[in-house]
């Protein structure tokens, strides 16, 4: 079962002995548009973060500087310790990264993909330990097939999987559930929930209030590029129980969403 509060995650950072990953100050630019506008926010070991914000908000932007895929204007990333502006191929060693839409090697079946990046990590492993990792996710029986013959929820499974074959000390998911079906969620969570027991970190984006509320120690809101505010789920309810825009919207006690929209405006964004 999911913790209902873990605690705040101050407390996790400190108890976990440092943070895994902090970012500090981050500003990503599209040309003259600010996309991302001096983001902070940390990771302790073992914690679950949800960087949630409405469309256009800044979260991927935010995740593919983590990933060393886009270059900040200004800001500091560190990953367990490495800077991962100066050294970002040493900061991968310690990332697992999910894409929100994810390509693989069109040539190449399942088992061929999964052995192919586990190799890649450093975890080389024997056509019995892939078919014992694609078993995990419920894809034994495709592991013939190509990437392109598995369903959206299929492949989900298996770009997660990818992601956290080397064990990584932190996962970054980019909209991890969004087109599963309830048991492909579920299945995933258990996974995400497995991933935090090992002692493993995860960033995840989601635009589901309920599932930020079900698997996330803490919560990280952004809109319009800027931190809005972060705590537990049950600090923030707590927090802004009382505000009227949240009593305006909520039908009896408040949920994440009610909060969520009370702080962001229930604008449509761009
Ligand atoms: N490659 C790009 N070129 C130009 N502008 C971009 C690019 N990627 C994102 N943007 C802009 O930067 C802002 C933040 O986009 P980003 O993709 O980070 O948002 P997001 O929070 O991930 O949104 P969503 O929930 O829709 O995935 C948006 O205004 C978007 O239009
Ligand atoms: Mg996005």
């Amino acid at each position: 079962m999911w913790n209902a509060d873990p605690g705040s995650g101050e407390d996790m950072v400190t108890q976990g002995g440092g943070a895994v990953l902090e970012v500090e100050g981050l500003v990503v630019k599209y040309g003259a548009r600010t996309a991302v506008d001096g983001v902070t926010f940390q990771i302790g070991r073992g914690e679950i973060v949800g960087l949630l914000g409405p469309n256009g908000a800044g979260k991927t932007s935010t995740l593919s500087v983590i990933e060393g895929l886009r270059i900040p204007v200004a800001g500091r990333v560190t990953v367990n310790g490495v800077d991962a502006l100066k050294d970002p191929v040493g900061a991968r060693a310690d990332l697992g990264v999910q894409l929100q839409s994810s390509g693989f090697q069109p040539e190449l079946s399942i088992e061929q993909i999964v052995r192919l990046y586990a190799g890649l990590y450093g975890v080389p492993l024997t056509h019995q330990g892939a078919l014992d990792a694609l078993n995990e996710i419920g894809l034994e029986r495709e592991a013939g097939k190509r990437f392109k013959g598995l369903s959206g929820g299929q492949q989900q499974r298996l770009s997660l999987l990818i992601a956290s074959v080397h064990d990584p000390l932190i996962l970054l998911l980019d909209e991890p559930t969004s087109g599963l079906d309830p048991q492909s969620r579920r299945s995933l969570w258990a996974r995400i929930e497995k991933s935090r027991r090992d002692g493993g970190s995860i960033l995840l984006t989601t635009h589901s209030m309920e599932e930020a509320q079900a698997v996330c120690d803490r919560i990280v809101i952004i809109d319009h590029g800027r931190l809005v505010t972060t705590g537990s789920p049950a600090e923030l309810i707590d927090r802004h129980r009382s505000d009227p825009r949240v009593l305006e919207l909520a039908h009896g006690e408040p949920t994440l969403e009610d909060v969520f929209i009370a702080l962001t405006g229930s604008d449509f964004r761009d």
